[in-house]
């Protein structure tokens, strides 16, 4: 299949202009005047269309539970936004959880499976993002129950399947299990985790972190058959203020926190923010429109499938350039002084992050060196706990994070890799 091409595949060239203008501040921004934003693992560049359309939406004083024309319209854009969250999971049935973040999204799925269903432990990973691991260590000791860590793989900064099923057991009440590393780019081998674990466990209960996988891959809970997931708005492509779940009918019904008088699988509590689905249909419009210009299908999913598809083939054609360069610049693999960590001989496996090192020089000068030459990115380092616990596990002492997004070009990456070489030369001589 074409998504499986090893190097990827470049947008046509109008066709990356026209999605380069779709963004804010792809070039430039307020402060800093003219720079590269290389920091998109942490907060992506935002569509134009999801800003105005949250500000426009959010300006209207009514609240959408009263029977007035704008009232019903602010409906109307709700319930498209709740579909539209649905075409991004693929998510048929269940429900949709809402919130300021994902973690907060995580702590509510992470609870509600661990309260209710029973069991005597409760697995996860050390490459988890804190929210996730936090959640499931905590209501593992809240509930008596044994919390299990699968490890790293050092090599490809992921979890090997066998290193999670091993823990697995009739007893597990809980998988809760990253789907792409936030500073690793590793995918994870989510169709076989699943497949091998219910072989232990047939009705075991799932829960994924794709918040970092959204923006770069298509999250297909059906096909799946996962109990829960989540992504962020802001870190695909949207807006802050908004963390996106959702959960099978098992889950959904399980006793959360809800107004006792609505649907017992309604997870919404208090009022809700037409705004926020404003932006999140102005998202999924735009990744449909990707779509559209290769594929002539009326269905929204299929379309959203499609444009995600090609935002990742874009992706991976960028990846290789970085790590081989061209006549014109040297890739990091071959630029003295740079080491790129983790294995990237398959970037079919990858998502558009990457953690590289520069001889003599650390990770937080790094980043203030690089800003100097108007490009951003952002060190991991052991004293954050965001990616002590990771960095650890694959032994390292930290890393410079590299993560562009699909509206980049080939000349945004020369950039980089001829900022990457002045940087690297300069600190081999000191
Ligand atoms: C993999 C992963 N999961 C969860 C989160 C938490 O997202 P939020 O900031 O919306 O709580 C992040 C944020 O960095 C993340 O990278």
């Amino acid at each position: 299949m074409f998504e499986n091409l090893a190097q990827g595949q470049l947008f046509p060239d109008e066709l990356q202009k026209s999605i380069r203008e779709k963004f804010f501040y792809v070039e430039n921004d307020p402060v800093m005047g003219e720079r590269l934003f290389f920091e998109n693992a942490g907060g992506s560049l935002r569509l134009k269309a999801a800003v105005e359309a949250h500000n426009r939406i959010e300006a209207l004083p009514d609240n959408p539970g009263r029977l007035h024309a704008t009232a019903l319209k602010l409906q109307d854009i709700q319930n498209t936004g709740l579909d539209d969250v649905r075409v991004i999971f693929n998510a048929q049935s269940g429900s949709i959880l809402t919130s300021l973040t994902a973690s907060q999204v995580m702590f509510q799925m992470t609870g509600a499976i661990a309260e209710n269903i029973p069991g005597k432990n409760i697995v996860t990973t050390n490459i988890e993002h804190p929210s996730a691991y936090d959640a499931a260590k905590m209501y593992a000791e809240k509930m008596g129950m044994e919390f299990r860590v699968a490890q790293a793989n050092p090599r490809t900064g992921g979890v090997d399947v066998e290193e999670i099923v091993r823990l697995i057991d009739k007893d597990t009440c809980l998988l809760s299990v990253i789907y792409a590393s936030n500073i690793s780019g590793a995918i994870l081998d989510m169709e076989k985790i699943v497949a091998e674990s219910r072989k232990i466990k047939p009705d075991l209960h799932i829960i994924v972190d794709a918040v970092q996988h959204s923006p770069h891959g298509v999250i297909d809970v059906e096909k799946l058959q996962i109990d829960g997931a989540n992504f962020a708005s802001y870190k695909c492509f949207g807006n802050r203020g908004a963390g996106f779940g959702w959960v099978s009918d098992r889950v959904a019904t399980l006793p959360h926190d809800r107004l006792l008088e609505k649907a017992a699988d309604n997870w919404e509590l208090g009022s809700t923010v037409p705004a926020m689905y404003a932006a999140v249909s102005e998202v999924v419009n735009y990744v449909c429109w990707i779509g559209s210009q290769f594929n002539a299908s009326q269905d929204r999913r299929a379309l959203y499938v499609e444009g995600m598809t090609r935002i990742k083939l874009h992706e991976r054609a960028l990846h290789h350039r970085f790590l081989h360069g061209s006549q014109a610049v040297p890739g990091l693999n071959d630029i003295a002084g740079v080491t790129v960590f983790f294995d990237q001989t398959d970037l079919t496996v990858r998502d558009f992050i990457m953690a590289i090192a520069i001889d003599g020089i650390d990770y937080t000068q790094a980043v203030k060196e690089y800003e100097k030459e108007g490009v951003i990115v952002y060190e991991r380092i052991t004293s954050s706990l965001y990616s002590k616990r990771m960095l650890e596990s694959c032994g390292m002492k930290g890393a410079l994070r590299v993560s562009p997004l699909h509206c980049h070009t080939v000349d945004d990456i020369d950039r980089f890799l001829s900022v990457t070489q002045k940087i690297a030369r300069s600190f081999a001589t000191h």
